[in-house]
């Protein structure tokens, strides 16, 4: 256990409190953001606030450093068992959460002897913004996925409205123009759900729409991209938010596990440069039972060379034989965990196929490295059609599911040597240029984390 010390002789003149949305990768990035911060200003401290089950993984018992070590309620009732119905978990702590937080800021203005000067945020926790009201502080929000879903929900309002006056005429496909300040066009199916289509009143959709209407009062928006990926939608979005801050992508500022408990990388450095494919669905996220099989049969038709990182309770789903065979002619490696940001960056991996969640789109552009697209739910359709359509660095895979047949023509088209793909890999490797200098010495989202750092030491507002 650490003690707090903060290396330069115990002054302190500020104190942020930090919250997160204890669920899936969000603790984390915050984490990450906010270790970043801690960094780059010693005198200031931070009550880091999340759930004790994700604070347990995050930390040591009292914090590290200047960050304190804050666990609020999750809400679940006694006796509650997870995960249980999808998103319930997720509605018990928003109904708490208001609540927890704030009686969390007072105990920590009390522990820490100093009032709260800055609120930092996950954006889905909107509701914090009358907390900063309050409290008379800066209110920063950091949203953890990129430029294009973020436009969704801010533009929820005005989609549902041009929807509305569209909805009656001739010739509507499922691919409508101008609906989205940004974009040229958009496949309705790829709108998160909730902004137009499913169950608009559902929490889970009221949430990000609240939010998009209210991160347009914040201090200071921080997005885990960088500028260069998404001018048009950086320039509007800037417009319309103070401070719109593309600070990432964090995974190329914080460095990596370097563990490989399962010798992937070994494994990889006898396959032929470009010729490996890497997949993963995350771990929260796997295609169903016929399509696992459908990708399976099309890896072997192909005779794709594959690194797939699946959870061995999904490996029951492969045609027989295909484990035993696909091992032994060394075709492919099947691990439960792989490393991914250096096993996307190896020189063996030709494609992605991955299911579009930010985080991964994010490191395949890092790494320069196409991908072939099979999105589930929330932002990963809109992050595949930016993928496809917008940047041209990877294909969505043929009506969405994978088949046989659509898998074998994705990894040909992808994985061959033809202009289109060459393309595909030029535009990536472009992307990659950028996102490394964005990060790089006086790189645009260095400039921005300055910035940033102006409003949390409130040297500028
Ligand atoms: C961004 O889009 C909104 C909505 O269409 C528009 O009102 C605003 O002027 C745009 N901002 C810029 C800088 O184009
Ligand atoms: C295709 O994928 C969608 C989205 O994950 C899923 O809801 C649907 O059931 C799938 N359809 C087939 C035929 O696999
Ligand atoms: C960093 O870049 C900005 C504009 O991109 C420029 O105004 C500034 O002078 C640069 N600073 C340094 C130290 O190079």
């Amino acid at each position: 256990m650490e003690t707090i010390s903060n290396g330069n002789g115990g002054v302190r003149n500020r104190h942020v409190a930090v919250f997160a949305f204890p669920f899936a990768s969000h603790p984390q990035l915050l984490l990450t953001l906010v270790q970043r911060l801690a960094a780059a200003t010693p005198t200031v401290v931070f009550s880091f606030f999340s759930t004790e089950r994700t604070n347990r993984g995050l930390f040591s018992e009292r914090g590290c450093d200047n960050i304190l070590r804050y666990d609020v309620s999750d809400g679940l009732p006694e006796g509650y068992v997870l995960p249980g119905k999808l998103h319930e978990d997720i509605n018990y702590f928003l109904a708490v959460a208001e609540k927890e937080f704030k009686r969390g800021v007072q105990v920590a203005e009390k522990d820490v002897g100093m009032k709260i000067n800055c609120l930092v945020v996950d954006a889905f926790l909107w509701f914090s913004a009358d907390l900063a009201e309050e409290l008379k502080v800066p209110w920063v929000a950091l949203w953890t996925a990129g430029a294009c879903s973020l436009s969704a929900h801010i533009y929820t309002d005005l989609i549902r409205e041009k929807y509305a006056e569209l909805k009656g005429s001739a010739g509507l496909n499922d691919e409508i123009v101008d609906l989205i300040p940004g974009f040229t066009s958009i496949r309705l199916g790829d709108l998160p759900s909730g902004v137009i289509l499913g169950d608009l009143d559902s929490p889970f959709a009221t949430m990000p729409h609240r939010m998009g209407r209210t991160l347009t009062k914040a201090t200071a928006v921080l997005i885990n991209s960088f500028q260069e990926l998404d001018p048009g939608l950086t320039k509007n979005l800037s417009s319309m938010c103070n401070n719109f801050l593309n600070i990432g992508p964090f995974n190329l500022v914080s460095s990596p596990s370097k563990q490989d408990e399962f010798s992937c990388i070994t494994w990889l450095d006898n396959q032929k440069p470009g010729s490996v494919a890497y997949i993963s669905f995350g771990t929260k996220f796997s295609p169903p039972p016929h399509e696992l099989v459908a990708l399976a049969e099309a890896l072997e038709a192909t005779k794709t060379p594959f690194l797939w990182s699946i959870n061995k309770d999904s490996e029951r789903h492969f045609p027989l034989g295909f484990l035993e065979t696909t091992t032994a002619n060394g075709l492919g490696k099947i691990v439960p965990w792989a490393p991914q940001v250096q096993v996307l960056e190896h020189v063996a991996i030709g494609v992605f196929v991955t299911h579009s969640g930010w985080n991964s789109v994010l490191e395949s552009i890092g790494a320069g490295v196409p991908m072939i697209c099979r999105p589930f739910i929330g932002d990963q359709p809109i992050n595949t059609w930016m993928v496809e359509r917008v940047w041209g660095i990877g294909v969505r895979i043929e009506g969405g599911n994978f088949t046989k047949l659509g898998t074998c023509h994705a990894l040909e088209q992808v994985l061959s040597a033809d202009a289109s793909s060459k393309g595909r890999k030029e535009r990536i490797g472009a992307l990659k240029d950028h996102a490394h200098k964005a990060v790089g010495p006086n790189g645009s989202s260095i400039q921005n984390f300055n910035t940033l750092v102006g409003v949390v030491t409130g040297a500028t507002l």
